[in-house]
């Protein structure tokens, strides 16, 4: 019997294909819709990202001006996803907190919309569900926050742009110039990766015709493991740990020798490093100015070079995104949640251009348990026994 080439993980399988970005490892390259997202990081607020995504061009003036006016009708959470968001117990991970209102948002949404002939939605329904989803993340990531924190809510401002209001809600008070930027740069490079887990998982959901919510629910939990969104969090735990520089190499030969896995480092596709990571490390160095906490880029260029130079393994966008977080003073915790609100609108883009195309996803496995068995006195039932025969029949 020839062995079945089997491809665990995934690793190296293309699927399908995708218009909206691009990951090149060779030349450490990634496209949105065709623009490096350097440039899109430098240049464009995460609105005009949003709608490069979902539409395939970005916006003008005009479109650009209804998106956020879309956008900032939608911001507030709706009195009843707050109540049961305040369901969730306070030390439930956050994660869960935002699965469970993305879920109850989902309900409420779809509610009397018909049967599950009708679930996946019309292009217009799924691009207005997706616009409204990207508004109302924000408030439930920092009224999370807020809540584990004992704090009140803060109510959006429909006079900033999605950056800044996002940290007005987290903070209560309007963030520096700098600091918008820097955050508004990270959410940026988070919003798209091609066909990584937690998009494939929404494009396997989508696959069955089932709606755009369920689709997101099911990427949320995907992002939340460490091996993807949750590395941005476990990159501060590792943080935590060490404490400084001077005690990264004592530190690393300790995790080493349990053979841990160093979060925020490694990456399925590239493997000579993360073009996403100078522009955040660009990002991270203006908030270590900008707070002045030189200690922090001490540990971090530590570790970097220390680990690097041990494995040759390059850090990945988690691992510069998940100090810059802390210094803007996100709670750790907070993490993987403004993961989401970012990758809602690369898992949203990628659900419309499934169901433009669609094929059921479902691939192939090879046995390996025991072999057929059977329960001492049972009678076998004669229709299956008809169905076995006609199978053996076609196999000839
Ligand atoms: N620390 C220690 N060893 C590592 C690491 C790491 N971060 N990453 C890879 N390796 C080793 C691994 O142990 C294995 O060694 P060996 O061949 O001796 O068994 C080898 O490198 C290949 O690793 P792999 O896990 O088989 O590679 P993969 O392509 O399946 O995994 C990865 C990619 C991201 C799961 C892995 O690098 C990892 O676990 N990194 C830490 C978690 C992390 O930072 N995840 C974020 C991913 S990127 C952004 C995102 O999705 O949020």
């Amino acid at each position: 019997m020839t062995e079945p080439d089997i491809k665990k993980g995934l690793a190296g399988v293309v699927v399908d294909y995708t218009a909206i970005s691009k990951v090149n490892p060779e030349t450490n390259s990634l496209l949105y819709r065709g623009y490096p997202v350097q440039e899109l990081a430098a240049t464009q607020p995460l609105e005009a990202v949003a709608y490069l995504l979902w539409n395939g061009e970005l916006p003008d003036a005009e479109q650009l001006a209804e998106l956020r006016l879309t956008e900032r009708a939608h911001r507030a959470i709706p009195d009843d996803v707050r109540t049961t968001i305040d369901l969730v117990p306070l030390d439930a991970h956050p994660m869960d907190e935002v699965r469970t209102a993305v879920s109850l948002i989902g309900a409420r949404d779809l509610a009397g919309s018909g049967s599950v002939l009708d679930a996946s939605g019309s292009p217009e329904q799924n691009l207005e569900r997706s616009i409204r989803l990207f508004a109302v993340l924000p408030a439930i990531v920092a009224y999370g926050q807020r809540r584990r924190r004992g704090l009140e809510p803060v109510a959006p401002r429909d006079d900033l742009d999605y950056a800044a209001n996002f940290l007005w809600m987290t903070f209560g008070e309007e963030a520096d110039e700098v600091v918008v930027d820097a955050f508004n740069r990270s959410m940026i490079l988070y919003a798209e990766h091609s066909f990584n887990a937690s998009t494939f998982t929404a494009r396997v959901i989508t696959s069955t015709l089932s709606d755009l919510y369920s689709a997101v629910v099911g990427a949320i939990g995907a992002l939340k493991g460490p091996l993807h969104g949750g590395a941005n969090e476990a990159v501060l735990h590792i943080f935590d740990e060490i404490g400084s520089a001077e005690n990264v190499g004592a530190w690393l030969d300790q995790a080493l020798a349990e053979k841990r896995k160093i979060m925020g480092f490694g990456h399925r596709v590239y493997k000579r490093g993360d073009s996403r990571v100078p522009t955040m490390k660009a990002a991270l160095d203006t908030l270590v100015e900008h707070y002045d906490r030189p200690e922090v880029a001490a540990l971090y260029d530590a570790l970097e070079s220390e680990f690097v130079a041990r494995k040759g393994i390059y850090p990945n966008l988690d691992y510069p995104s998940g100090p810059a977080y802390n210094l803007i003073g996100f709670d750790t915790l907070t993490f993987t949640p403004l993961f989401v609100a970012a990758r809602v609108t690369g898992w949203t883009a990628h659900i419309m251009e499934q169901l433009t195309s669609n094929t059921l996803i479902r691939p192939l496995s090879e046995y390996n348990g025991p072999d057929e068995r059977h329960i001492d006195g049972y009678v076998a039932d004669t229709a299956a026994l008809e169905v076995a025969d006609r199978a053996e029949e076609a196999a000839g």
